[in-house]
Order: structure tokens, then sequence, then C-alpha cells
């Protein structure tokens, strides 16, 4: 990316989990010369080792904290001269919404409105406030299920959440909307669709098959598999909110999608053909082989959000971005990821983890 830009200064909350950090070493990669500044409460899906290697960069700081601390906050955005905030902390996980609300009320939308009253002040006190942004992360969840014959959401689509987790986020993007109408605060937001990738906490569904398909455990599909989500690549989900940090309009949100919608059991038997065929060339034998005999139907999640899909035409038309890489070449590279970075997860899998397991699938 061509740098004629000032630098800038980010606070990127929620850059130990799965999308945080893959877009911590994006912007790091595309604007070596910005300061990010990491705030991380280090939950049980956050991961202090993903962003090791960064330590050594001058431009780069983690503080491990909570989103919902404000005098941490005001102190942090004061002392490192903060422009810019990427908004990713969250608890992201629908299951652990269904059995244990609370923590999505706190974090996902106590903590994103202190964030915003903290930025508030910060930007009402600044000598450059043209420059600033806010952009939070959300989801295409906020909308609610589309039938298999629903046009896609678009960023007129009414909120309707179905989950506990969808409508913490669906409160924090209300929040974030009305920091701009009533405070002309520069906020930005994105509600993207399903993500996949390296560093993905095993919970979610791509890397629980693939870490399962290792250990020759049932593959969890829930009903009958026929939901329907749309999958997007997360690094072009990072290029995806860097775009509209640069060039999106203030007061702005935007759709992000892959244009890749698949059922959930096509989706697992896709993994399970990629599994069986890339273990061999990575020396690894499969405890069960094909990976397809490992599939098991297990009780539906309650309220199962039926289909998703993004009608990302906005973002493409006003700023330019679209997905550059393939369902079919990013799953390839997912596999391989969690084939060869066994030293990555194998830690995650720990008792509370299992106990989490038990609980949510027993
Ligand atoms: P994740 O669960 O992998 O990571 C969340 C991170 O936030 C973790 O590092 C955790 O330690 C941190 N965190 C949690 N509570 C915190 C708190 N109170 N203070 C500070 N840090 C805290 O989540 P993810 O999948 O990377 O999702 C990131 C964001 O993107 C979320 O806002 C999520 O709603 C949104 N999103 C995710 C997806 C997806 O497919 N994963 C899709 C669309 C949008
Ligand atoms: P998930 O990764 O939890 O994302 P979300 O619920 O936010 O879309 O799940 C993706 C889909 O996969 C969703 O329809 C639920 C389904 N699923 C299973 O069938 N089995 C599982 O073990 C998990 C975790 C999810």
């Amino acid at each position: 990316m061509a740098d004629s830009r000032s630098p800038r200064r980010i606070l990127i909350t929620g850059g130990a989990g799965f999308i945080g950090s893959n877009f911590v070493y994006h912007w790091h990669k595309s604007y070596p010369g910005d300061r990010i500044v990491v705030l991380d409460a280090l939950t049980y899906a956050g991961n202090r080792g993903t962003l090791a290697p960064l330590d050594a960069s001058e431009n780069f700081r983690f503080v491990e904290g909570d989103i919902c601390d404000r005098s941490l906050i005001d102190e942090l955005l004061k002392t490192e001269q903060i422009d810019t905030v990427a908004h990713f902390a969250a608890e992201s996980h629908v299951d652990r919404s269904i059995l244990g609300p609370g923590a999505f009320i706190q974090t996902n939308m106590v903590g994103t409105f202190t964030l915003l009253e903290a930025f508030r002040q910060h930007w009402i006190n600044a000598d450059k406030p043209d420059t600033y942004r806010f952009l939070h992360v959300s989801t295409d969840e906020v909308y609610g299920t589309l039938s298999d014959t629903d046009p896609a959401f678009s960023e007129t689509t009414p909120y309707a959440p179905n989950s506990p987790y969808s409508a913490s986020k669906a409160g924090s993007d209300h929040l974030v909307r009305a920091y701009f109408h009533t405070y002309g605060m520069p906020t930005l937001m994105t509600n993207c669709s399903n993500n996949y990738g390296p560093y993905h906490f095993p919970e979610k569904l791509v890397p629980l098959m693939c870490i399962n398909m290792l250990l020759g455990k049932e593959l969890p599909v829930y009903g009958d598999g026929q939901n329907i989500r749309d999958w997007l690549y997360v690094t072009d989900h990072c290029e995806a909110i860097a775009t509209v940090i640069q060039k999106g309009a203030p007061g702005e949100s935007y759709n992000v999608g892959g244009n890749n919608e698949v059922r959930n059991l096509d989706l697992v038997k896709i993994l399970c053909g990629l599994m069986d065929e890339l273990a061999p060339t990575h020396g690894v034998t499969l405890p069960t082989n094909p990976c397809e005999s490992l599939i098991t139907f297990v009780k539906d999640r309650p309220g199962h959000d039926q289909r998703y899909a993004i009608d990302a035409n906005k973002i493409k038309t006003e700023l330019g971005w679209e997905p550059s890489v393939t369902v079919e070449e990013g799953l390839r590279q997912t596999v391989e990821w969690y084939l060869t970075h066994q030293d990555w997860w194998q830690p995650l899998l720990s008792p509370a983890y299992r106990e989490y397991y038990e609980t949510a699938y027993s």
C-alpha cells in the first residue's frame, strides 16, 4: 500500500483475539510507521502469544486491561495520543451467550459505551479532531435471520437480533450510531459475515472441525446442518476495516461479506475432504479416515438463525473494497494452518475449555 498519509496512532481493542490479532499484523505490515497500542483483557479467547513476535517492534505496545476500565482508557488515549480506535474487543461466541449472557452485556454494551465516552472526551480536547476516527467492528447477526429466498442484508435492513450475543452487538451498534448523530463524533461501523482463518479460537465451527479431525473426535453438526452462513477469509475482513478507517465517511456503516454462502454440512464436508488430502502431505496420520465418518448430528442451537447473507455493494462501489481470497483457497490455507500450528492450538484445549465443551455438547 502506498503511504503518503500522516501516520496514525491507533488503539486496537481485542487485539489478542482472532480477528483483532490478524488486524494488528495487517496494520503493522501496511503502515509500519504507525503507533499500535493493543488493549486486551486476555479472556479465555485472548492469546498473548499470538502477538509476541511484535514485542520487539518499537511502534507496538500491548496493554492487558478491560474496556470497561474508564480510567485506564483515559490514560491510554492521552499518554499515547491516540487518534484512531479499532474496536474489536467483545464476547463473541453465540453458544456461550446462550449459556451465560451477562458477560456479553458487560463487555459488548457497557464496554463499548465506556470506550465511546472516553474517546468523546479525548476527541473534544484534540488539536486536530477532524483526523480522529472510531471504528466499531460489528456483525451481520444484528440483522437477524433470513429464509433461503430472502434478499441479502443491506445497511438499511432493520435490526432484529435473535441471540444474546447479537442483541448485545446490536445494542453497541446503536450507541455508536448515537454518538455520531448526537455529538458528531467521527464513528464508523462494519457489519461482517462469518470469518475464518488463522488464530481462530477452537470453539468456533471451522477450527473446531479441523481440531476434532486431528484428534479423531466427533464432528458435531447442529440440527440438520442446512443452516447457511456467508464466509469471508479473515485477512479480507482486515483489509475492509483498514479501508473503512482510511476512506469511510464518518457516521456510515458498511456491510462486509465474502459472497460465499455455504450450508454448514457442505462446509464441514469440504473441510473433511481437505483434511484427508492435506494431512499426509504434512506427515500427519489422521486417527480416523475418511474424516467424513466423524460427522455427527447433534441437538440444534436454541434460536438458531437459518441463514445470513450480505449485500456488500456499498463498500465495493463507495470505497472500492472486494474480497480477494476465494473460499476454496481460504479453506485450504486454513486447514493447512491448523495442521501446521498444533503448538498454537494444543495449549488452548485447557481444563476450562474441556469443561465448556462438555457443557455445550453433552
Ligand atoms: P474473539 O472472541 O476471538 O476475540 C475477542 C478478544 O476480545 C479477545 O482477545 C478477548 O480477550 C478480548 N476481550 C473480551 N472482553 C474484553 C474486555 N472486556 N476488555 C478487553 N478485551 C476483551 O473475537 P473475534 O472473532 O476476533 O471477533 C472480534 C470482533 O469482530 C467482535 O466484536 C465480533 O463481534 C466481531 N465479528 C466477528 C466475526 C467472526 O466471524 N468471528 C464476524 C463479524 C464480526
Ligand atoms: P459459529 O462458528 O459458532 O458462528 P455463528 O454462530 O456466529 O454463525 O457457527 C457457525 C455455524 O455452524 C452456525 O450455524 C452454528 C454451526 N455450528 C455447528 O453446526 N456445530 C458446531 O459445533 C458449531 C460451533 C457451530
